[in-house]
């Protein structure tokens, strides 16, 4: 048997134009689809296909670009002026490598299936020249696929160039192609700008394949929305909800219930154990890990955080750069800010507000409270209203709270201050001093009753 060679991978993004319909300063490629940058998606995918090699054709908005993707196992080539496709591809030449094969992408069509990808690269491997191409109910403003009597493509005509009768042709260029690289650098030699645009046409390299005899064929993706582009805001939503659909299927296809799939929003990683139950209207950022049985109210928004086995996020919580332990209950109105560790069995309640302070187990903090950096110990009461003054004008200072202590309603806890194990502070009590373990303490002025007083009337 022969050993077929085969060939490494280049793949080129292109990812200059501006965008002008998506009327912004941000470059379109650095919009955000489902919490990352469009590119990041291309990239992504790029890398699923080992490539040896991943080329980033910029232009608009400079070296913004770069510095917002910031990844180092690409090589950033700049296109000054935005003179077409085959001009963008043009740039990198010097950085393609002999004896591989190009794949070329575009930053703005981000939902492209690696899957879809090899099949248009595996054939590339054999010497062809493949496009992935589709076929579109409206296909004007697209690239008309053209092919002979046979079916064999010999020409790629651009909607502005095209004649009557090639525009009713429906089968369209994604511009997503593949080639061996040698042939490719041989065709941008030879690209003229002579068209309706005053371009350099990339398509205009499948004729020449077409007079070298290189055989030019296509791939379709399995979904014509894997080939979705983005012009503008409306595309942006149109995709941005593909992809949020696509994720409640996979979750519910793990095992996760969600109340409502259309009300879902995953903005990054979402990992969810065994019979997680997520209602509407929930938005979770950056990496969120829900352990088993955990269950999310409605309307919860969830930013890089773990939250424990068997524990309930009541509805409106809003929780950021936390660890949340087992069978807790937090919430509703919860808002627990960054820095902060619940242990198991805390209960947090509404309107409180949690910040850069660990919670020992089973403590409760249930009504309208602030803790800021703190330090709270096991089996405490918290009570209503209760506020931990840590800030001085100047510098934060901690609040330790140590185990059972019970700290009665509308008390303000001056830091820096330590309140002993199983202390009891009178409700209203302001407390600037440490409070000594086991004692009762208290701050307030003396209750009295003036006899026979009246209160005014009005006449
Ligand atoms: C291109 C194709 C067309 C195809 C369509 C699919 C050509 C000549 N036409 O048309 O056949 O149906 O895509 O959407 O290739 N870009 C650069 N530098 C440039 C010009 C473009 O980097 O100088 C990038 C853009 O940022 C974008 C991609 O190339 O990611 C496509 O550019 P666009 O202007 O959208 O191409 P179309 O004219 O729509
Ligand atoms: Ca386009």
């Amino acid at each position: 048997m022969i050993q077929k060679h085969t060939q490494q991978l280049n793949i080129v993004v292109l990812a200059a134009g501006k965008g002008t319909r998506m009327r912004s300063d941000l470059p379109k490629v650095l919009h955000p689809l489902a919490g990352k940058p469009m590119l990041m998606h291309v990239l992504n995918t790029a890398r699923e296909l080992n490539p040896a090699k991943i080329c980033v054709v910029y232009g608009y908005g400079g070296d913004q670009v770069a510095q917002a993707i910031a990844a180092n196992d690409v090589v950033w080539v700049h296109q000054a002026e935005q003179k077409g496709t085959g001009h963008a591809v043009r740039q990198v030449v010097s950085h393609l490598q002999d004896d591989t094969v190009t794949l070329i992408l575009f930053g703005d069509v981000p939902l492209v299936q690696a899957h879809t990808c090899r099949q248009v690269v595996a054939q590339a491997q054999h010497g062809q020249l493949v496009l992935l191409t589709v076929d579109q109910p409206d296909p004007g403003g697209y690239g008309r696929i053209l092919r002979d009597a046979q079916g064999n493509i010999n020409g790629i005509v651009e909607h502005k160039d095209a004649s009557e009768q090639q525009r009713q042709i429906r089968e369209v260029n994604t511009g997503i192609m593949a080639m061996p690289t040698k042939h490719l650098v041989s065709w941008l030699q030879r690209l003229n700008c002579d068209n309706a645009q005053g371009e350099f046409y990339l398509t205009d390299i499948v004729a020449m394949a077409v007079a070298d005899d290189v055989a030019v064929s296509s791939v379709h993706p399995k979904s014509i929305a894997e080939v979705f582009g983005v012009n503008s805001k409306n595309d942006m939503a149109r995709l941005e909800r593909m992809v949020q659909i696509q994720t409640a299927h996979d979750l519910m296809e793990q095992g996760v219930s969600l109340i409502d799939p259309a009300r879902l929003d995953v903005r990054g990683d979402l990992q969810c154990g065994r019979d997680v139950t997520i209602d509407v209207n929930c938005v979770f950022e950056g990496k969120v890990i829900l352990g088993n049985n955990v269950v999310v109210g409605a309307n919860c928004v969830i930013r890089d955080a773990s939250i424990g086995d068997n524990t309930v996020i009541v509805a409106f919580s809003h929780i950021d750069n936390a660890s949340i332990g087992q069978q807790c209950r937090v919430g509703p109105y919860a808002r627990i800010r960054p820095g902060t560790e619940l242990a198991s069995g805390v209960h947090v309640g509404n309107f409180v507000e949690i910040k850069n302070s660990e919670i020992g187990s089973e403590s409760s903090i249930n009504h309208l409270s602030y803790v800021g950096d703190s330090t709270v110990g096991k089996d405490v009461n918290i009570g209503a209203g209760t506020i931990t003054c840590n800030y001085d004008g100047v510098k934060k200072h901690r609040t330790v709270i140590e185990d059972g202590a019970f700290i009665g309603s509308d008390t303000q806890l001056v830091a820096p201050v330590t309140i002993g194990k199983n202390a009891t502070i009178a409700a209203g009590s302001t407390i600037t001093k440490n409070a000594p373990a086991g004692e009762l303490s208290l701050s307030r002025g003396r209750q009295i009753t003036i006899s026979g007083w009246k209160r005014p009337k009005k006449y």
